[in-house]
């Protein structure tokens, strides 16, 4: 345990020399109003006035009631002394602080250090991580494999009609706005939050024989990177175990193929609200795909934690 260790807020004229001690995607916080708008929590610190650690935290992204750690870096030369430990634990009491219960954090599995990442969280009181989306990208071509030949054909049968967003996107928009509103469907399920990228000719509207909207896969072009993404399957849970998603992702992966040719990259995400689509990209595509990775997520009940080892302080020297 280093005895000389300060953990505080940083300063915005303290904010320059710890931007190498986070993500480029972070350095926002590290810039005002950020820096010191009080939601946020960014801390500092240093041993004998020399930084040597940083951790960043906020409300998290994608839930709310929580905070969420979104960096933590401790100096090469001084790792491994107990610094990440008490980073953590007054990101937690600052989280209390606030009056927030419970502290989140999320990393990607193919993290350079994943693992030391995972043994930080587990050592300061954090549950078993959590794997909650699956991100598996490659050519095309590899995809379309996937499906045996006739699958399609055969969900087809069942019922299955697929339309292209360009026709009735949107109605499809429409239903989306009005399950959202009243708890039909969660908020990650709404086209809506993908607009921008939406390419209308590959994403497909799912319909029963009567032509009622079931369901949406949502396909979003990255053009320059020659990739297209799916980043949103939805069946309604009249529909749903019965492979129509995946058949819309077929039909999607066959299209995409058909104009763009079979180098075209796409990136499929799933979550395990789909275990279907979650078990067929993780066995069958995952050892064919040019990268895959999984978001963990993990989590702890900030009074649970054991308090800070060393006196931290809240505020700066000579913050308001
Ligand atoms: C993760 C990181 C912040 C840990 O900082 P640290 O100051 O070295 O951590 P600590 O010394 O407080 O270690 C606390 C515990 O974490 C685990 N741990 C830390 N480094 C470890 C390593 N290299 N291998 C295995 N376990 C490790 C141990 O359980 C350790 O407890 P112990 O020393 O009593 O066994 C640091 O390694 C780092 O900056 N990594 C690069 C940035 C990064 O990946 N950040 C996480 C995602 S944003």
């Amino acid at each position: 345990m280093i005895h000389d260790l300060v953990i505080r807020r940083i300063r915005p004229d303290e904010a320059g020399v710890f931007r190498g001690f986070t993500f480029k995607t972070f350095s926002a916080l590290l810039a005002p109003p950020a820096v010191h708008a009080p939601e946020q929590i960014c801390l500092g610190a240093w041993v004998q006035g020399i930084p040597v650690g940083l951790a960043l935290a906020g409300p998290a992204l994608l839930a709310l009631g929580r905070y969420q750690l979104y960096s933590i870096m401790v100096a090469p030369a001084w790792r491994r002394r107990g610094i990440g430990r008490e980073l953590v634990r007054a990101v937690a009491a600052e989280t209390g602080r606030r009056g927030v219960a419970t502290l989140a954090t999320e990393w990607s599995d193919r993290l350079p250090g994943a693992h030391t990442f995972a043994a930080l969280l587990a050592g300061t009181g954090f549950g078993a991580p959590q794997a909650t989306l699956l991100r598996v990208s490659g050519p095309v071509a590899a995809a379309e494999r996937l499906f045996r030949p006739g699958f399609v054909d055969r969900i087809r049968a069942d019922g299955l009609r697929l339309r292209s967003w360009q026709d009735i996107g949107p109605a499809a928009q429409a239903l989306a706005d009005t399950l959202e509103r009243t708890g039909g469907i969660p908020p990650w399920a709404n086209p809506v939050s993908q607009w921008q990228e939406l390419a209308p000719d590959l994403s497909l509207v799912l319909t029963d024989t009567e032509g009622k909207i079931q369901g949406w896969i949502i396909c979003t072009a990255q053009r320059a990177l020659n990739r297209w993404v799916f980043p949103i399957g939805w069946v309604s849970p009249a529909y749903a175990k019965r492979g129509w998603l995946l058949a819309g992702v077929a039909e999607a992966a066959r299209l995409l193929m058909e104009r763009y040719g079979p180098d075209a990259r796409v990136a499929l995400e799933t979550s395990p609200h789909t275990p279907a689509m979650w078990q067929i990209l993780e066995r069958q595509f995952t050892p064919v795909a040019q990268w895959s990775d999984r978001l963990l997520t993990a989590s702890v009940t900030v009074d649970t934690m054991q308090p800070a080892a060393m006196e931290t302080t809240a505020a700066a020297p000579g913050s308001p």
